[in-house]
């Protein structure tokens, strides 16, 4: 993407906020459960980062984590934050705290509840390394009132021949399936075990099969899936990910919707709007679309949407309105990032 065809300034519609990174399932595939993590922000720090990113201009707030419903003060935070001008609020979880905490996300401003599930009982319990995951995250979720309800599947070779009636069951509950792709490069990742869950050849035909006909997902991010599990991308997609979300980090760090790159800032000892605004971070998101990076499929699906969808141009030249509306089409439709 050729940079004079960037906005001038960096402002991101999107943040992803991890008030803790420590965890209670046991994932395979991920690192967090295997760490006791340090809580750098505060209940009062929280509360006025969230202020912070909404005076800012983020619209769209996500809590991820670790498990984000672990901070018992969560709660607390949001109740005591202003919460108005957010457009959604989403919870990524891994759903085992939802049936005891049903009321008070029930009475919160979260408005989107994503859970992520990663293939019928048995096989996502063996995934996710912790018995009753499955049956506690579809009761919890059953609890759940006047939320737009997502269930996030990270695709595998073990739950591929399940991945269909996952979509089956997903979706006649009424609720939106969405999808991550395997991925080992995030500081949170990188000893998970990625290469006994990687699809085989016909695991990805199978996979492209439920892309194509239950999901109905666009051509070109069908064959983006399947080339990947081939471990055969001919080309990424220039990374545009900077330029609509920032990521801040359970001890403050501030990166520029990138995981593994160095942090920009840090909370803790500067503004996050003077480290947004900063040189050093626009650096960063342009040096992202030109993909100087080892690369990761953490909102892979969004530059691949940018790239290919005819507004995808316009997401990231047009002024900050349009740029803005179609920014937020893009962060409210796809698939979860890490
Ligand atoms: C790190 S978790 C944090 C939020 C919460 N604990 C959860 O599991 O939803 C965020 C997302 O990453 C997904 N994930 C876990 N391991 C992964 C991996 N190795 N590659 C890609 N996504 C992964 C999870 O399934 C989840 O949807
Ligand atoms: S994927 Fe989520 S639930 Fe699983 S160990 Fe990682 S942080 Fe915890
Ligand atoms: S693709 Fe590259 S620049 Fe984009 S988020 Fe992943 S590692 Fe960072």
């Amino acid at each position: 993407m050729h940079t004079r065809l960037l906005p001038s300034v960096v402002r991101p519609i999107g943040a992803s906020l991890k008030l803790t990174e420590n965890c209670q399932a046991k994932c395979v595939t991920c690192d967090y459960w295997k760490t006791r993590w340090e809580d750098g922000l505060s209940t009062e720090r929280a509360v006025e980062t969230i202020n912070r990113l909404s005076d800012f201009g983020i619209r769209y707030l996500r809590f991820t984590g670790g498990e984000p419903l672990l901070r018992r003060d969560l709660f607390e935070i949001l109740r005591r934050a202003d919460t108005s001008r957010f457009k959604r609020i989403s919870l990524q979880t891994n759903g085992l705290l939802l049936k005891k905490l049903h009321k008070e996300i029930n009475e919160s401003p979260i408005n989107k509840v994503s859970v992520s599930i990663d293939g019928l009982e048995a096989t996502n319990d063996a995934i996710r390394g912790t018995k009753e995951y499955f049956r506690l995250a579809f009761e919890g979720l059953q609890l759940l009132q006047g939320k737009s309800i997502q269930v996030a599947a990270t695709l595998n070779r073990r739950s591929s021949e399940e991945l269909q009636s996952l979509v089956d069951l997903v979706t006649g509950y009424g609720y939106e399936f969405a999808y991550n792709l395997l991925d080992n490069h995030l500081y949170f990742f990188r000893n998970g075990d990625v290469e006994s869950l990687w699809p085989k050849e016909d695991d990805i035909e199978r996979i492209g099969q439920v892309l194509e006909h239950k999901l109905k997902r666009p051509a070109y991010e069908i064959k983006y899936v399947k080339e990947y599990f081939r471990r055969s991308v001919a080309a990424e997609p220039p990374c545009a990910i900077g330029f609509l979300e920032v990521y801040v980090a359970s001890n403050g760090d501030v990166m520029s919707g990138c995981y593994v790159l160095a942090p920009v800032g840090n909370l803790l000892k500067q503004d996050l709007g003077e480290i947004i605004l900063s040189k050093a971070y626009k650096d960063r998101c342009v040096s992202m679309t030109r993909r100087e990076c080892p690369g990761c499929t953490c909102g892979v699906l969004t530059s691949l949407r940018i790239q290919n969808v005819g507004q995808g141009v316009r997401v990231l030249t047009k002024g900050i309105l349009s740029r803005r509306r179609a920014a937020g089409e893009s962060l409210r439709s796809a698939g979860p990032t890490q």
